[in-house]
């Protein structure tokens, strides 16, 4: 009797034991036949995994083109029954749902193109992670804690084209973690830890268009950083602590934007803007610039003016020719000589407000035939702002600058 009790109750017990499995919910997404995971609840590594659910009439596992893990349950590990479940998978997302490790054994004969490991708790890119999807062309590893790249973690992906590995808790990377990424178009590090860089980093990625920089702890850029990146045309370094900028740095034909927003800089080295025959916009706000080299952007002339749109040099930023805009706001410019804009003769806005400004040479307005914005708020001789200038305007605008001009003569 009790050993018939026992066994009952042993009976049951492996009945209630839940099975490690989950449900996909299977269904049409943008005509691709898509698995979605809510329940799943994985905590060791090979832990046992099943995937049940009902397929939709006329579909199998193999018609499976994607699968999506969001924001329900737990998946510590990726299980292998995912790709053995579905051999034809070609996007994975597997999102905020405590992903710890990644592991090359993982990702065998896989043939994604997309792979999205977003807002997980990854610490580690191991060497070659990836290196079983060849076809891969987006990788985002957005809002992990990504501490360690390991060498070549990332390289030889020879059709990835979008790597995105923004708000993680990168300091550095080793010089080969994106070795032969030869399609790159686009490398976001947003929002790491990046306090130096190997200068040979990027030196493969002659496909590169846009590097995003912005917010790290960078000091300075290594001056041949860019050297091969022969296809660059946005650069972003906002809000790092760059205090400055060899003038080779950008000497990159095709770049339309530069971005140093919000670091140290203190001055601009002649030069460092020249040949520059696409630039569109340069930003230098918020910055410390206290003077700009005469000519500063006289080499940067462009030889297709209207692709040139606007340099954003408020608080610091500076123009070439067939720039529209240039925004200096928040600097600590002091005088204001007429030769800063030689050349700039599409120049419509110029903001040089919150800077220090005492005195401005009077014929600032001959080299700027195309204004139509002047703001001067907050400095020191004035704190005038102009809009919607013509030039039937321009001599009482003169008259209401007189005691800069005066400063000026007086110098
Ligand atoms: C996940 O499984 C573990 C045991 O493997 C269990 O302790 C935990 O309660 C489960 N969590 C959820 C949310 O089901
Ligand atoms: C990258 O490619 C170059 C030439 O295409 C080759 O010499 C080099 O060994 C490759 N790098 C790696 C890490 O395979
Ligand atoms: C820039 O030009 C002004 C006026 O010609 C001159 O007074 C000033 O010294 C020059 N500054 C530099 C750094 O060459
Ligand atoms: C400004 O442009 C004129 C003609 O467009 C050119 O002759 C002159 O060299 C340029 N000045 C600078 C400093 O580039
Ligand atoms: C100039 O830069 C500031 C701060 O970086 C930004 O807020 C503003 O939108 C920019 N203006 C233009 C015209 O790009
Ligand atoms: C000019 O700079 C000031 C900061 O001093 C900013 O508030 C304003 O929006 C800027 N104007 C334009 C048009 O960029
Ligand atoms: C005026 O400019 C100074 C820097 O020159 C800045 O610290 C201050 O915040 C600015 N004030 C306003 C109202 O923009």
């Amino acid at each position: 009797m009790i050993l018939s009790l026992k066994l009952f109750l042993i009976l049951t017990s492996v009945a209630i034991t839940p099975i490690k499995c989950a449900t996909c919910r299977f269904k049409l997404y943008d005509s691709q036949y898509c698995c979605e995971i809510f329940d799943a609840n994985v905590t060791e590594k090979n832990q046992p995994f099943d995937i049940i659910g009902e397929h939709l009439p006329g579909y199998s596992n193999t018609d499976v083109k994607r699968l999506n893990v969001a924001g329900s349950g737990i998946l510590n590990f990726i299980p292998k029954a995912i790709f053995e479940t579905f051999i034809n998978l070609e996007v994975l997302s597997i999102w905020g749902v405590q992903l710890k490790e990644i592991h090359q054994e993982t990702f065998q004969d896989c043939k994604l193109s997309s792979l999205h490991l977003d807002r997980n708790n990854i610490k580690k890119i191991p060497s070659k992670a990836f290196s079983g999807c060849p076809l891969l062309t987006v990788l985002s590893l957005y809002g992990n804690t990504i501490e360690t790249v390991e060498d070549y973690a990332i390289s030889e992906l020879g059709l990835l084209k979008h790597l995105i590995l923004s708000n993680n808790e990168l300091k550095t990377l080793p010089e080969n973690a994106f070795a032969n990424l030869s399609e790159l178009q686009n490398l976001d590090l947003d929002n790491n830890k990046i306090d130096h860089l190997p200068e040979n980093i990027f030196s493969t990625l002659g496909s590169l268009e846009t590097l995003n920089l912005d917010r790290n702890s960078l000091v300075s850029i290594p001056p041949k950083l860019l050297s091969g990146c022969n296809s660059l045309k946005m650069f972003h370094a906002s809000s790092n602590s760059i205090s400055s900028i060899h003038p080779n740095t950008f000497n990159r034909h095709l770049i339309e934007l530069i971005d140093l927003s919000q670091n140290n800089l203190k001055e601009i080295a002649p030069g460092t803007f020249q040949m520059l025959n696409h630039i569109k916009k340069i930003r230098l706000n918020s910055n410390h610039i206290s003077s700009l080299p005469n000519e500063s952007f006289s080499g940067c002339i462009s030889q297709n003016l209207e692709t040139i749109e606007s340099v954003n040099i408020s608080s610091n930023e500076l123009t070439c020719e067939g720039l529209e805009a240039l925004n200096l706001y928040d600097n600590e410019l002091e005088i204001i000589h007429s030769n800063f804009f030689v050349n700039m003769t599409r120049l419509m806005a110029l903001n040089l407000s919150s800077n220090k400004i005492s005195a401005i040479n009077r014929d600032m307005f001959k080299f700027l035939p195309k204004i139509e914005f002047l703001f001067l708020s907050n400095n020191t001789c004035t704190s005038k702002k102009f809009t919607n200038i013509k030039e039937s305007k321009i001599p009482k605008i003169e008259k209401s600058l007189e005691k800069c001009f005066n400063n000026y003569d007086e110098l």
